[in-house]
Order: C-alpha cells, then sequence, then structure tokens
C-alpha cells in the first residue's frame, strides 16, 4: 500500500521509522512518503495560510499549495484514483470497520490542515482526482490533523497483510466484533496479592471462551453501552 501525507509539520511522522510500521515500511509493505506543504508554495514567507472570507478568528490555508501538492502525488503515482483523507473534527467518525475497508485501498492520502481548516474548494478539487473522506478521530478537537492522521496510519496499517507477523492477534481484539476486548493476564499466577481468574488456569477451554464472552459483553454495558443494541 502506498500512503502519502501533506503537512506543514513532516517531522510529526518521523515515528513512523520505528515499531511495526518501520518494519513494513522497511520491508516494502507500506510505501509511506511524507511532504511539507511548503515545498508547493512559491513566495518567499512560505505562505499556506490567509484571513477568512466573511470575518471570523483564525487563518484558514490556501488552496493554491494543496492544489499543487496534491496533483504531484497524483502524477508521481501515476495511479486511478487514490483516497483522499482529511482528517477533521467536522468529518464523519472513523472505526474499526473504516480502518478494515481503507486496509483493502491501494493507495491512501491523507491532508492534515491546521488553523482553522483548508479551503473548501480543496476538498471540491481533490474529487475530481479521487475519492475524498473528512475524517474525525472523535468528539474533541486537535491543533492539527498530523496527530489523527497518525492514528490513522497506524490503525489501518496494521491490518494490511503481512504487516503484523501474527494475524490470528487481529482477530479478537476490541471492536471487531462490536464489543470491547476480554481482559488478559499472564504469569506470575499470584501477584501482590491479586490473582489471575480460576477459570483461566482450569485448561478448559469452553469455560474459558464462556468467561470471555461474559467479561466482553460486562465491560462494554459498563464502559460502551452505545456500542450494545438498544
Ligand atoms: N483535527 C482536529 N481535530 C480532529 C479530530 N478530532 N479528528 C480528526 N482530525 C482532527
Amino acid at each position: 500500500m502506498r500512503i502519502d501525507v501533506v503537512t506543514i509539520f513532516p517531522a510529526f511522522f518521523d515515528v513512523l521509522e520505528v515499531s511495526l510500521l518501520g518494519k513494513a515500511r522497511g520491508a516494502g509493505i507500506l510505501d509511506v512518503r511524507v511532504h511539507d506543504l511548503r515545498e508547493f508554495t512559491h513566495d518567499r514567507h512560505r505562505t499556506v495560510d490567509d484571513t477568512p472570507y466573511g470575518g471570523g478568528a483564525g487563518m484558514v490555508m490556501k488552496p493554491e499549495p494543496w492544489g499543487e501538492a496534491l496533483d504531484a502525488i497524483v502524477a508521481d503515482a501515476g495511479d486511478a484514483r487514490p483516497t483522499f483523507l482529511f482528517p477533521s473534527p467536522a468529518g464523519e467518525r472513523f472505526t474499526q470497520a473504516m480502518a478494515r475497508e481503507l486496509s483493502a485501498a491501494p493507495h491512501l492520502v491523507f491532508g492534515c490542515g491546521r488553523y482553522e481548516g483548508i479551503d473548501e474548494r480543496v476538498f471540491a478539487y481533490a474529487a475530481t482526482l479521487g475519492e475524498v473522506r473528512l475524517v474525525s478521530l472523535g468528539d474533541y478537537v486537535l491543533n492539527g490533523g498530523e496527530v489523527a492522521a497518525m492514528a490513522m496510519i497506524e490503525a489501518v496499517g496494521r491490518l494490511v497483510p503481512g504487516v503484523v507477523g501474527n494475524p490470528d492477534s487481529l482477530v479478537e481484539e476490541s471492536h471487531e466484533d462490536g464489543l470491547l476486548e476480554y481482559p488478559s493476564y499472564t504469569k506470575p499466577a499470584s501477584w501482590r496479592g491479586y490473582d489471575v481468574p480460576d477459570v483461566l488456569l482450569s485448561g478448559h477451554h469452553g469455560r474459558v471462551a464462556q468467561w470471555r464472552r461474559d467479561q466482553q459483553v460486562q465491560r462494554t454495558r459498563e464502559r460502551r453501552p452505545d456500542l450494545l443494541p438498544d
């Protein structure tokens, strides 16, 4: 999978070098390229923002550098219609199901906005080049799209075949079956007075599976009742 990122803070993405995703990049499974939006400006100050039409607080990202950056990426990749993802608190909610869907896409382009956002016409233009989605991590506001894009790259990237060594570990996770994950324990069986639940030491697979399922339902009811059917 190819992933391009456009940002005014390329350094945010330096951490993609480490951990599982770093390995996947090294192995050629994920081809991640980070672009500095300011490279697509032509003035001495490398200006990427301006005041909003109609007034209001803050600054808006200018369309021209975005247009050039998206054109350059599409020309370089030479592929048909990439998927453009613009992290935004005004977007549709990012979910595990969306991560699964995106993990099958050949080419994702993340556009990271700052300030009060990106000039709306950029989204209309991007839609002539590929699919466009504005995506929110949740109902809170970050300073820009970078941290959100990192989270999405990790959530999507780990679902690309070959990135996570043991694909079984992707199955019994929170949100994969609509419930939160069951609690996990390892050795020692007793630690600082806290004991591992007896059923997990029983060696009885059926009872273990039932206990885990019960724990999933109980946790989901307590912490995320919104995930359960009414
Ligand atoms: N940019 C700013 N806030 C955001 C959020 N909650 N999700 C995605 N992108 C954002």
